[in-house]
């Protein structure tokens, strides 16, 4: 049973995972959309499984007025749309006791000061147990620079001891550009040390991108083909079926380049390419997925034109219902060129990777929601079942990330009978059999690590900064020319058809996942 008594699903002979030290998270951005989709949602799925500590308070900082009062009100019809589980009124009951709300228009130092006497009262309820404190920014990027620099000017970034630590997890965009990052970096470095900086990636709290790396390191039998002398090729695929909703203001300016690839999609390519930390100290493992991002081969312009499709929906359909296109969207511009999709060929250029291509393809308002990555291994060299070499069909191994999280490999096998037939098979592991897993939003890992001090998940400075240099001169040649390379496709269909054309060039073909 947990703290909540809620059954545990967790076997007995299991040693319970810690709770997380003493805290007091602040959320500024509290009556926001993240907040309310996934932070208090990922809180309470937390203390469901007993991770949180007693002495743990959310203090939820918002321009809005509002009582705490009117504060836990929302924050239980949240939770009840977006938890794991049915909220349970006993577990709720510890929960709502460790909910305030502070109401700052946080457009001068006072507000802060204001702030920091609210948690020294929080606090001081609490008995004085020493308490490290957690600053969420779940704002929108131009409110980050503002809030960095007040933290700082009124002590709150300061550390007395270590128990009371300081932190800060700063979300994505984490900038627009290099440049935009390198400032933002400089700034939070002026008022933080590194290792209170936490960039959050809410990619790398999913369990099936885990374990990728439980996959690769963890089982002996598959390191040794991890190469390019086995493997043809990589097709990392993120695809959507929503639109932009009601964030066109943010996204017109964004698009899938800075939304999706320069964060995710990139670490996903990280996780699978990377070589073999040397041990999972967390500045062991990110030297090794930096490592992959400054090997990325940076395109020239003419390459940008070769190996980058954009993309933007138009009108369509999903699941049936008619839907509008982007340019028709809230809050977008009528001529907008901002693309929502993106597919491209990367190339690394280390001894493990050279001339294998990556593939990388994420987009809005696709066929499928799926994100999955795809390694599809070579040829057999000799053909001794009498097909022809182009219709072998290789061995590829999936690795599904969402919905239906597992692994499944393709193989080919005799067709029962007296002809020399081949068939594709599955060998396939579906997490759900095995794992009697509570289904969770990603940042309940991430929130966890972050009260531990543990930043293996996270990103550091000069990952965000690699990232951003590898799309540089596609950013470059978007400013410049904006429409080149940008191509319409019905909403509903897997983009458009100059996809299929980039690989089609190199003899390949999408999967069809
Ligand atoms: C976010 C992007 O980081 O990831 C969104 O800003 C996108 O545009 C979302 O929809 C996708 O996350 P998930 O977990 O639903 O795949």
């Amino acid at each position: 049973m947990t703290a909540c008594g809620l059954p545990s699903d967790k076997p007995a002979d299991d040693t319970p995972p810690a709770p997380a030290p003493p805290t007091t998270m602040v959320i500024f951005g509290a009556t926001g959309d993240l907040a309310a989709r996934k932070l208090l949602p990922a809180l309470y799925n937390l203390a469901t499984r007993d991770l949180l500590p007693d002495a743990f308070t959310v203090v939820g900082v918002g321009r809005k007025p509002m009582s705490d009062d009117e504060y836990r009100q929302k924050v239980r019809e949240d939770v009840s749309e977006h938890a794991a589980t049915p909220v349970d009124d006993k577990c709720w009951a510890w929960f709502v006791e460790r909910l305030v709300y502070a109401f700052e228009p946080l457009d001068d130092e006072s507000s802060y000061q204001s702030l920091s006497a609210r948690l020294d009262e929080v606090e001081h309820g609490d008995g004085d147990t020493p308490r490290g404190r957690l600053f969420y920014l779940a704002t929108p990027p131009d409110a980050m620079s503002d809030i960095i620099a007040h933290l700082g000017a009124v002590g709150l970034t300061r550390e007395p001891s270590p128990e009371r630590w300081r932190r800060v997890i700063v979300e994505k965009p984490f900038g627009h550009d290099l440049a935009s990052a390198q400032a933002l970096n400089q700034q939070l470095r002026g008022v933080l040390e590194e290792r209170q900086i936490y960039r959050i990636d809410h990619y790398l709290g999913k369990e099936t991108v885990q374990n990728l790396m439980a996959f690769r390191f963890a089982n002996g039998i598959f390191e040794p083909i991890w190469n390019r002398r086995y493997i043809d090729h990589v097709q990392i695929t993120v695809a959507e079926t929503v639109g932009v909703e009601d964030r066109g203001g943010y996204y017109d300016k964004a698009g899938a380049l800075r939304d999706m690839v320069q964060n995710h999609l990139f670490q996903l390519l990280a996780l699978t390419a990377m070589e073999p930390p040397i041990s999972f100290r967390a500045d062991d493992v990110r030297d090794e997925r930096v490592r992959v991002l400054h090997a990325i081969h940076l395109c020239s312009p003419d390459e940008v034109r070769r190996r980058v499709v954009r993309g933007q929906y138009a009108a369509g359909t999903e699941s049936a219902d008619d839907v509008r296109g982007y340019r028709d969207e809230p809050k977008v511009a009528a001529d907008s060129t901002t693309e929502t999709f993106v597919a491209m060929k990367m190339l690394i250029e280390n001894w493990r990777w050279a001339d294998v291509p990556f593939y990388l393809r994420t987009g809005k308002r696709l066929e499928k929601r799926v994100s999955e990555i795809a390694v599809q291994f070579r040829r057999p060299p000799m053909r001794l079942f009498g097909t022809a070499p182009g219709e072998m069909v290789p061995n590829d191994l999936i690795i599904r990330i969402q919905p239906d999280e597992g692994i499944s490999l393709h193989f080919q096998a005799k067709v029962p009978g007296t002809r020399s037939t081949l068939g594709t098979v599955e060998m396939s592991f579906d997490y759900a059999d095995y794992f009697s897993a509570t289904p969770a939003t990603g940042y309940e890992t991430l929130l966890y690590d972050c009260m531990h001090g543990d930043p293996t998940l996270f990103h550091r400075a000069d990952m965000v900064e690699a990232g951003w240099d590898v799309v540089a001169p596609i950013l470059e040649l978007m400013t410049t020319t904006p429409r080149d390379g940008l191509f319409d496709y019905p909403a509903g269909s897997w983009g458009p058809t100059e996809a299929e054309t980039l690989l089609a060039r190199d003899g390949r073909t999408w999967r069809v996942p």
